[in-house]
């Protein structure tokens, strides 16, 4: 039989198969109908005919990166905020008095479908030169059913275009309009939104900020609670501004992840690890937030939780969008190791997204979502990580870009 491709000569491929990194020198992937047929010895290989053959000489060759949590389909900059922060303003300030997360509300409001559309379609592309190849995103600009249908119908119609896998998660619950009081708003994510997005099938997730600027642990649990029963899977950020206890109401509510986590504490990750929920890191926010707490990173490897690292990428708290980057941050400023947060963006981001089975390692029968980085050894992508090492992207035995 002939195969689609057959890529020979890299230095090295990093599986992510197992616990590590499973790091394998001196093999070769062989690819057809978009899935990895083998990954096995160059003399094994040389037994395959392909279609195409791919030279990855002095190449490593690693997943395809899943960046788990972003807020990337938004209208306008908060360029001006970020100034004032830089000034001394802090970002719970600046959201307390209508800034923040409801100024892009309003330019989110103000923007057509399209424009919303252009600007992240440009996002997506700048994301895809950085090895992004599955991105989650959360609506929650638009604070009104038609609002949030928008940014919802944005993440579908794009997803249709893009090479990448879009996951769309609702958040309706990101912040309180203004127009609106909390149990008026509460009542209205309840019983308005969450059927609507749940009949159209617009989201897989449905997530809720749940913190001390934004929605108590009760109302999330009156949200979260409602879109299970409408099959929604959930997800939470919890404990990013202030310990509220969020970790454990993840671990309560059989949340798939718990994201932020910087103030969490003890128990709620001890509940977390019992109940198997995810941790989603975002070192990049702590970064651009200048963020003083670091999560309790040493318990989470203590008690094995699985640790996912993304970008959050959003026009407030984290203009990152590559994932090497906020990897690199949350080695540099977390203390995870190089391999926690490899696997972090990419079989445990995979985790988070519920696609493990089909993306976020190299392995037999997986789909063939893959990058080929010009680097020597697997820790330069994070040594050197603000130097772009993709050069080729392969997305379900495609290759979609190349440099
Ligand atoms: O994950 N924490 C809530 N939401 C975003 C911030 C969004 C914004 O500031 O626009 C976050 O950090
Ligand atoms: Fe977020």
């Amino acid at each position: 039989m002939t195969f689609d491709l057959h890529i020979r000569n890299a230095s090295q491929v990093v599986t992510m198969d197992g616990d590590g990194l499973g790091v394998l020198e001196g093999y070769d992937l062989i690819i057809h109908e978009g899935i990895i047929s083998k990954v096995c010895a160059p003399e094994e290989a040389r037994t395959c005919t392909a279609e195409r053959v791919l030279d990855a000489k002095g190449m490593v060759v690693m997943p395809g990166f899943v960046d788990c949590h972003t807020h990337l389909v938004f209208a306008g900059s908060r360029a001006g905020e970020f100034a004032r922060r830089m000034r001394g303003e802090s970002y719970e300030e600046i959201a307390r008095e209508g800034g923040g997360i409801l100024s892009t509300v309003k330019a989110t409001r103000h923007a057509t479908f399209e424009e919303l559309y252009e600007n992240a379609f440009r996002w997506l592309a700048r994301m895809l030169r950085w090895g992004t190849t599955t991105i989650e995103i959360k609506s929650g600009y638009g604070l009104t059913l038609a609002d949030e249908l928008k940014q919802l119908s944005v993440i579908r119609s794009l997803g249709e275009e893009v090479p990448q896998t879009l996951v769309a998660t609702f958040m309706g619950a990101h912040a309180l309009p203004e127009e609106m009081s909390r149990e008026e708003y509460v009542k209205e994510v309840i019983d308005l939104m969450l059927p609507e997005v749940a009949e159209k099938g617009l989201a897989r997730f449905v997530d809720v900020f749940c913190d001390s600027i934004a929605f108590t642990n009760d109302e999330t649990r009156r949200i979260l609670k409602r879109a299970k029963e409408l099959d929604l899977e959930i997800k939470l950020h919890v404990d990013e501004i202030e310990d509220t206890g969020g970790a454990g109401l993840a671990a309560e509510l059989g949340a798939l992840s718990a994201e932020h986590l910087v103030k969490a504490n003890e128990d709620g990750l001890r509940a977390m690890a019992a109940s198997g929920v995810i941790a989603v890191l975002l070192p990049a926010t702590t970064f651009f937030l200048r963020e003083k707490a670091r999560p309790n990173v040493e318990l989470m490897r203590e008690l094995r939780m699985p640790m996912a690292v993304a970008t959050d990428f959003n026009p407030g708290s984290s203009t990152v969008f590559s994932l090497p980057f906020a990897a690199a941050c949350g080695a540099l400023l977390d203390g995870l190791t190089l391999e926690e947060v490899l696997r972090g963006i990419t079989i445990n981001a995979a985790r988070a997204v519920g696609m493990d089975s089909q993306i976020g390692s190299l392995e037999e029968g997986k789909e063939a979502d893959l990058l080929l980085l010009d680097i020597s050894t697997w820790e330069e992508l994070l040594y050197f990580f603000n130097r772009n090492a993709v050069r080729t992207v392969i997305k379900k035995g495609e290759v979609v870009y190349a440099q």
